[in-house]
């Protein structure tokens, strides 16, 4: 044997490599301390500009990092001028109301911010915690995100055998809070938890046709009707679409995708030709046929169509059939629920009853819920090729109607139901005529100055005439449809008009909402100013309203709105595409071309 072999021999026994190993690092240390001061050690650190600075943190899911590499920029940088300053005052009226949250009812749903009790509306798994991780996230508060995660990792989605989560809200809430957290921070465990709820949850589409029941126990899989009867409801069914098929990216469970690409399949095959080519808002559990003649693009309809429209952006403009089904149902939806004040010409978007005869016959109710419309008509406009105008003028001009919702008020703040209506003695119709008839007026007068509708930022305070609309529902329930209008239009237009009137919004949450030893409270009546407030703080004040001021006022594009999707609840999800062998497995055919796998 020769004597290097024997050496070699003696080298790999386990515990003669762990003494060299061990002489090594003392030789190492040793030779080092000479001449060297603790400092030196950080020689050894990469440069400077290869960390990542504190507390900055990377965003995007890990196999979205790969194609993303772009680092949350720090909110807390840009500390100067006017907007970063409001930037500022929403992130303490955050702080304002989650500490108040914390101190008085944590872990349980919600404060109720006159009483400061908690309260257990939501299944009772800490529903205000989960659905402000992102937010918390997002505005660089990262304390508060850490001791939340330490709540969501003990939660386990239980709960007795009398008692149902909402099918809808606990998707849009708790899992859509989840995911968002998941693909902000990496951390695992949100994911765990999101794919264990995600679980829990898909007995509510144990049904016959396939479409979700409204409520389900996570634990014996039961399902409870709600205000839908033994019917599905159309916001319900779609309304889960970006959430479990994000999970299903993200988990790779084929189930996840079936369940809901289902319902999508039952869309995509309706036929709603005797509704105008709307959805109709009930659907048959039974077989999945289209129930009923109500159609509406606000409560119970609004986000199925804001979801047709997300499908096709989550997945990199992929989803082309979903996409269609969107420009279809904002067609009808302008021609024939999108109405015009004569006076002030106020659009405004309804629900309607159609007739056997296909005659729509809207109820003129307009929902502050339907002020979410204006977002999604121009996050459309924007990323669409080839819709008409016409969607981008109805955002425009809708988001001032629900922004004048609001400057009308002696509050400040928006009521939750209007009327509209004209008292015009002359016309023989007591309402505002379609919007489709005074456009095609103005078109064929030559298409002189603005559409109809659509305001310029200069001709705004017109407060001195009548209304045109009566208040149905007095309050004002801490909502955040209106604000996200402005954050997308702001961010889609570049109008700076679309923040000042934010501001003016937050300061009037500020003056009549705000309460003592924190926390904020819907208002009673938002006629009266200083007026009683409801023993309320609905999670979706920190989720939505806080976080779309917040975003309008940093300058930083924290959520790029091409790498980006929210959800109906505020909560981004980050853009991603299929690759070929996922489609393969999953069984993705519906209008998706597939991305050419990259190395
Ligand atoms: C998690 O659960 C354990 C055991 O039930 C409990 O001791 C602990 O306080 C919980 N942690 C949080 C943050 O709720
Ligand atoms: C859809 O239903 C209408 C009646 O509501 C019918 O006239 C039409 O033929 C149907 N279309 C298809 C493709 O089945
Ligand atoms: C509309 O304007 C006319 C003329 O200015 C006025 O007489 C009428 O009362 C107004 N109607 C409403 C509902 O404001």
């Amino acid at each position: 044997m020769l004597a290097s072999q024997y050496l070699y021999g003696v080298v790999r026994r386990p515990l003669v490599r762990i003494i060299l190993l061990c002489l090594f690092i003392v030789f190492l240390f040793t030779a080092r301390l000479p001449h060297t001061d603790s400092s030196r050690f950080f020689d050894l650190a990469p440069p400077q500009d290869r960390l990542l600075p504190i507390p900055h943190r990377p965003m995007g899911s890990p196999r979205h990092r790969i194609k993303v590499q772009r680092p949350l920029a720090d909110p807390m940088a840009a500390n100067d001028g006017p907007w970063a300053e409001r930037a500022d005052a929403v992130r303490g009226a955050f702080l304002h109301a989650y500490q108040g949250y914390l101190t008085h009812a944590a872990p349980h749903d919600e404060l109720k911010p006159i009483s400061k009790l908690p309260v257990d509306n939501m299944n009772g798994w800490g529903l205000s915690i989960v659905d402000s991780l992102d937010t918390m996230w997002l505005m660089g508060l990262y304390d508060e995100f850490d001791a939340g995660l330490a709540v969501v990792a003990n939660v386990t989605f239980t709960m007795s055998p009398d008692k149902y989560a909402p099918f809808f809200e606990t998707v849009i809430r708790y899992l859509g809070g989840l995911l968002s957290a998941y693909a902000l921070s990496q951390d695992p465990i949100l994911l765990a938890r999101a794919d264990d709820l995600g679980t829990a949850l898909l007995p509510a589409f144990h049904t016959s046709s396939g479409l979700p029941m409204y409520a389900v126990n996570t634990v014996n899989g039961h399902v409870n009707k709600g205000w839908s009867g033994d019917a599905s409801g159309l916001a319900e069914s779609l309304t889960c679409q970006l959430e479990y098929k994000y999970l299903a990216y993200l988990t790779g469970r084929k189930v996840y995708y079936d369940a809901v690409e289902r319902v999508m399949d039952i869309m995509y095959e309706a036929n709603v030709t005797s509704t105008g080519e709307l959805f109709p808002l009930l659907w048959s559990v039974k077989d999945g046929a289209p129930l009923g003649r109500l159609v509406s693009a606000g409560p119970n309809g609004d986000s199925a169509y804001e979801y047709m429209l997300k499908q096709w952006l989550l997945t990199g403009r992929t989803d082309t059939k979903a996409r269609d089904l969107y420009i279809r149902s904002v067609d009808a939806i302008l021609d024939h629920l999108t109405y015009l004040t004569p006076n002030r010409s106020l659009l405004y978007v309804t629900d309607a009853t159609v007739d056997s005869h296909g005659t729509f016959l809207p109820s003129h109710k307009l929902e502050h819920l339907t002020c979410f419309l204006p977002a999604t008509l121009a996050l459309g406009a924007a990323t669409l090729r080839d819709v008409p105008q016409r969607h981008m003028w109805a955002a425009r001009a809708f988001a001032h109607t629900c922004w004048v919702l609001y400057a009308d008020s002696p509050s400040g703040l928006a009521p939750d139901v209007v009327l509209m209506r004209s008292s015009h003695g002359a016309t023989p119709s007591p309402f505002g005529a379609p919007w489709v008839a005074h456009l095609k007026q103005w078109e064929q007068s030559g298409s002189q100055g603005d559409p109809p509708g659509v305001r310029s930022p200069e001709s705004v305070r017109d407060t001195d005439t009548a209304p045109e609309y009566t208040l149905t529902g007095m309050n004002y329930l801490l909502r955040p449809e209106t604000v996200e209008s402005f954050y997308l239009l702001w961010r889609i237009t570049g109008d700076v008009m679309w923040r000042e009137r934010g501001w003016e919004v937050f300061e009037a949450l500020e003056r009549e909402a705000r309460v003592e030893g924190g926390g904020y409270a819907s208002v009673n009546n938002v006629h009266l100013v200083g007026g009683p407030k409801k023993d309320e703080m609905p999670s979706w004040f920190l989720a939505e309203t806080l976080k779309y001021l917040f975003l309008l006022f940093t300058d930083e594009d924290l959520v790029p709105l091409d790498r980006w999707v929210f959800n109906t609840e505020a909560h981004p999800l980050p853009v991603f595409h299929w690759s070929v062998w996922e489609m393969e497995r999953l069984g993705i055919t519906l209008g998706i071309k597939p991305e050419e796998d990259t190395p």
